[in-house]
């Protein structure tokens, strides 16, 4: 492959709607790879890795507040969208997949990282 070839998303199914309470983080397998997803209440769906970038624990037992979700050891808060910190201590993003409804159904790509 190069550069220029174009990595089309392998789509896993972690889901449905109803299985997603609305800002509840829930922590999802695929593979051998953890994922945080969550519902927001405006009706978004995304996927992060689900280890905080700062100290590898949990991000999906962390809660989310204003469109971020909070680290329950330290406080970082990651956005959801880019996996960006916007507080201290973590520095590091965490890596953010992207994520599909189709249906009722919630689909989770882990071979792409937007
Ligand atoms: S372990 Fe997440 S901020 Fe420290």
């Amino acid at each position: 492959m190069n550069r220029h070839d174009k990595i089309v998303p392998e789509w896993e199914a972690v889901g449905t709607l109803g299985d997603f309470e609305a800002d509840v983080p829930e922590r999802c397998e695929i593979g051998d790879l953890a994922v945080m997803v969550v519902r927001t209440s405006n009706g978004e769906v995304h996927a992060l890795y689900d280890v905080c970038s700062h100290a590898e624990v949990a991000l999906s037992e962390g809660e989310i507040v204003d469109g971020e979700i909070e680290c329950w050891l330290h406080g970082s808060t990651f956005s959801l969208k880019t996996g960006k910190p916007s507080c201290l201590p973590a520095v590091d993003p965490v890596p953010v997949y992207p994520t599909k409804i189709e249906g009722d159904v919630v689909y989770v790509a882990t071979n792409v990282e937007l």
